[in-house]
């Protein structure tokens, strides 16, 4: 009798700053997940300029696609799809992984599965242990803050959303106005741990009767208090900025996550993003669990799952495969995609 082939994934993501090609294995394994980041190139920029991103991109995807598939130890006539993030991001930076999949998908005569980023974050946790649907996302990034809730697999509703900065973004503005190098959400989160809430920044939008979120108010106070003291030759203390303005943030996600996980009764929470590597939040929402909703299912991917990696997006693949995603060789980068684009791929 033969043994069943496993399913192999080689998972493309470059929507941001970093490059990263993985093999996963049925959706659950990571055979490898080489990630090249261009966080000590772009730090100068105080941001991600586009062109330089995509100019990383060329350089390193195929580096990353051979590492990949060196490190997992099989060819690429093992491989049952190439999968590739293609949106949301930056447009020229995903055309250069859309671009390499369709490559290797076209020579090796694979089925190219298109992932939506945001959906690879979730998928994340899936790396972690089962999902168990109807599930609460709370998906927290550089470019996203959304409550996401999934009946079933690959069926995601926005029920929360950001009206204005996402948390991400928030954390790395208010780290340039306290001199921290971007991408400064680990540098916050560092720096809290030494400081204390004293300053009571505002709690945007915590009473309020929905599911979004708001960061620009939190941010403009944060840069109210620090250059008023400026002006009065005072200086603040550093770490307690960094931990009151964390603690803002922090009080307002675990406030309304906690409210809407009651609210749909689902028995799960799973915590995806960039920020979601945030320690303060992590053991926060924890502990708000404990507390209030015991019996709440809490899965949080290991920190280096959080930010973009190639492997999330071979987890979301998987699903989307089974449901019947397919994309022509003719795919195109969507740097606005939105969760809809479910059915859009779906044949
Ligand atoms: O998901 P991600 O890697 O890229 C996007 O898809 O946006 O998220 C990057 C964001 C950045 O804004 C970064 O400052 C933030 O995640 N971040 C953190 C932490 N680590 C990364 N924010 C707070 N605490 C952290 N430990
Ligand atoms: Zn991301």
């Amino acid at each position: 009798m033969t043994e069943k082939k496993p399913e192999l994934i080689l998972a493309f993501e470059s929507s941001c700053d970093e490059t990263s090609v993985a093999v996963v294995e049925d959706g659950v394994k990571i055979r490898s997940n080489v990630i090249a980041s261009q966080i000590n190139s772009q730090k100068r920029f105080g941001g991600v300029v586009p062109e330089v991103a995509s100019r990383h991109h060329v350089e390193q995807v195929t580096l990353c696609a051979e590492e990949a598939m060196t490190q997992a130890g099989v060819t690429y006539g093992d491989l049952t799809a190439v999968a590739v993030t293609y949106g949301p991001g930056l447009v020229g930076a995903l055309l250069i992984g859309v671009s390499a999949a369709k490559a290797v998908a076209f020579a090796h005569q694979l089925p190219l599965i298109p992932v939506n980023h945001m959906a690879g974050h979730i998928y994340a946790a899936r790396l972690v242990k089962p999902l168990v649907y109807p599930l609460m996302a709370l998906l927290v990034s550089g470019g996203h803050t959304e409550l996401v809730y999934m009946r079933g697999a690959g069926e995601f509703e926005i029920i929360g959303d950001t009206r204005d900065d996402a948390a991400g973004e928030a954390f790395d503005k208010v780290g340039r106005v306290l001199n921290l190098a971007y991408p400064a959400g680990k540098k916050i989160d560092d720096l809290s741990k030494l400081g204390q809430d004293t300053f009571n920044f505002p709690r945007a939008m915590i009473k309020d009767a929905n599911y979004d979120f708001s960061f620009s108010g939190l941010k403009s106070a944060f840069i109210n208090k620090v250059h008023n003291a400026e002006q009065r030759g005072e200086k603040l203390s550093k770490p307690d900025l960094a931990a009151s303005f964390q603690a803002s943030v922090i009080d307002v996600l675990i406030t309304k996550t906690m409210r809407v996980c009651q609210a749909y009764g689902v028995g799960q929470l799973v915590l995806a993003g960039g920020v979601a590597a945030n320690s303060a939040l992590r053991s926060a929402l924890t502990s708000a669990i404990d507390q209030e909703d015991p019996n709440l299912d809490f899965v949080v991917p290991p920190i280096r799952l959080c930010s973009d990696n190639g492997a999330m997006i071979g987890a979301a693949a998987h699903v989307m495969m089974a449901r019947g995603a397919r994309a022509d060789l003719d795919l195109n980068a969507d740097p606005s995609l939105s969760f809809a684009y479910a059915e859009e791929v779906l044949n």
